[in-house]
């Protein structure tokens, strides 16, 4: 069995990576050795039975014995220890979910289900870094891979609206605080059906620019949304919207890019991604054969027709949090022209967004 080292494990990207690799039975097929940043010596998750205490993230010898390195531990140790490593002649395959080396040409961008054929390619080739996607672009790949494969997209707009959960759990943290901070606020006189809206709605006002907790988004999230993610960039995009076009076009391997492009905006899901698309299609195709398209791209693809009452039940947070399908409805013409497509796509950005395109590369690599 290949020795397979687990760095960051203990966060919520990797807690959801362990969920999911215990689910499907992946630690029976490696020898799983634990890491750690701060406890090394300490007590190893039950499942690595040779190696019962954890290693020192920090130390390059004993990580260079791992055919295989997984991390969810972040940008800055993947900054600081990748290089080291490889530096000391390591050979190994290194998954990572941090962005830090995703756009190195040596990486690959993994999302098997739309690139596996570009992942085998530079696998064959002796590639062995596998970086995941941002969340936002391997939800929106997910949800129309049959249009992307289909060679059919001219351009994309891409309108998100992107979970707490991006941020990380403190930020998820932080809009539950919040929104207890309105709810306490206004908690008397909303159990008194006598009172009055408009002063309530005023007290939440009050309460949302005075009170609500901003030490992790910088603005108040809760009863709200922050309309820029991640850095600003000098041409006006925030970097969140530059990886749109850089990472799909990486991950698809195209030859002449894709044009994709819009705003970002941070909205109070927990840890759910949405993306409101208007997509202009090479050409004039029925609005059967584009949803036929789009529900054979994958087989977590949930289509959900374009009707009001399936639409509010099942292409929402509510209905696909912590779950693999990646919903898609909305699909419909738009007024521009016979070739314009709208498309609302819904991913649980834990899941396919982060942990799992890097079990499944590593399933691949095992193979
Ligand atoms: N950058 C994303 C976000 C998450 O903030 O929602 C990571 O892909």
């Amino acid at each position: 069995k290949q020795l397979v080292g687990l760095v960051g494990w203990r966060g919520m990207v990797g807690s959801v990576l362990m969920d999911r690799m215990q689910a499907e039975g992946d630690f029976e097929l490696i020898e799983p050795v634990f890491f750690s940043t701060s406890n090394a010596g300490g007590k190893a998750p039950a499942m690595a039975r040779a190696h019962p205490q954890l290693k020192d993230a920090n130390d390059v010898a004993e990580l260079a014995k791992c055919d295989i390195v997984i991390t969810c531990q972040g940008g800055d140790w993947t900054k600081e220890m990748f290089p080291k490593l490889r530096a000391s002649g390591w050979q190994g395959h290194w998954i990572d979910a941090a962005s830090a080396l995703r756009m190195e040409d040596d990486a690959v961008i993994v999302l098997d289900p739309v690139n596996e054929g570009l992942i085998q390619k530079k696998l064959a080739a002796g590639g062995k870094n596998w970086i995941g996607g941002n969340c936002t672009n391997s939800i929106l790949l997910m949800g129309l891979a049959g249009l992307f494969k289909a060679n059919l997209v001219e351009w994309v707009s891409s309108m998100t609206y992107q979970a707490a959960s991006g941020g990380g759990a403190n930020h998820m943290r932080e809009l539950l605080k919040g929104m207890g901070v309105i709810h306490g606020a206004v908690a008397d006189a909303l159990a008194t059906p006598a009172s009055a809206i408009l002063d309530i709605d005023r007290k939440v006002a009050q309460t949302i620019r005075g009170e609500v907790p901003t030490e992790f988004f910088g603005a108040p999230l809760a009863g709200g949304l922050i309309p820029w993610i991640d850095s600003q960039l000098d041409n006006g995009q925030s970097k969140e919207e530059w990886k749109g076009q850089a990472e799909v076009n990486k991950i698809l391997g195209t030859g002449s890019p894709v044009p994709v492009d819009g705003l970002c905006v941070r909205i109070g899901a927990m840890r759910c991604h949405s993306l409101a698309l208007t997509l202009k299609l090479k050409k004039d195709l029925p609005l059967a054969e584009i949803e036929s398209l789009i529900k054979g791209g994958n087989p977590w693809v949930k289509f959900v027709a374009n009707e009001r009452a399936l639409t509010v039940q099942e292409l929402t947070p509510a209905s696909i949090t912590g779950g693999l399908e990646v919903g898609v409805g909305r699909v419909r013409k738009l007024n521009m022209g016979p070739e314009y497509v709208s498309a609302f796509v819904i991913g649980d950005q834990l899941l396919w967004g982060a942990a799992e395109p890097l079990r499944r590369m590593l399933r691949i690599l095992l193979a």
